[in-house]
């Protein structure tokens, strides 16, 4: 029997037991049909641990190192108002960058309570006062 006309014959005769497409009878028989469903949630499970190890950035390491988390936290208030209040509370207000560089710096009360902030200049730099200012305010 000529070659051509015996594979032609084969992939008919399994067409018609299959009942598939005379081109593909092997590839759909193969396939598992759940198998790119289940594969898809990986990658977007995989997002939420990628952003958990963010945090250790280095303006925390900084705030660590100045040991501003004596007194605050990032979303709760201890001692001092949560960082993530303090951006809250002057978010869009001009000039508020520079009036809590020099808050940090000579420490005050009177914004949150009676409780005063003791001077954190100049143990903690005034570069390293600004970057974390510019942090604490960026907080979202
Ligand atoms: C001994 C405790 C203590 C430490 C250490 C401390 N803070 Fe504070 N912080 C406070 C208190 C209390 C307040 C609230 C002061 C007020 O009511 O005006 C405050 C307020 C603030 C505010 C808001 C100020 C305002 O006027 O709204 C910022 C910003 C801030 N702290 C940043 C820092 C940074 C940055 C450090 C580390 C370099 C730091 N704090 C270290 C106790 C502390």
């Amino acid at each position: 029997m000529n070659k051509k006309l015996f594979s032609l014959l084969t992939v008919l005769s399994m067409t018609a037991l299959t009942g598939c497409q005379p081109d593909t009878p092997a590839k759909q028989a193969e396939q598992p049909a759940a198998a790119p469903a289940v594969a898809a949630p990986v990658p977007v499970a995989a997002e939420p641990s990628a952003q958990v190890a963010a945090p250790v950035s280095k303006e925390l390491q900084l705030a660590q190192a100045s040991k501003c988390f004596a007194c605050h936290a990032i979303d709760k208030k201890l001692v001092g108002p949560g960082w993530k209040e303090v951006a809250t509370k002057y978010r869009g207000q001009k000039g508020a960058e520079a009036k809590l560089i020099d808050k940090v710096a000579k420490g005050g009360s009177g914004a949150w309570g009676a409780v005063p902030m003791p001077p954190n200049a100049p143990q903690v730099a005034q570069n390293d006062i600004k970057t974390l200012v510019r942090y604490i305010l960026g907080l979202k």
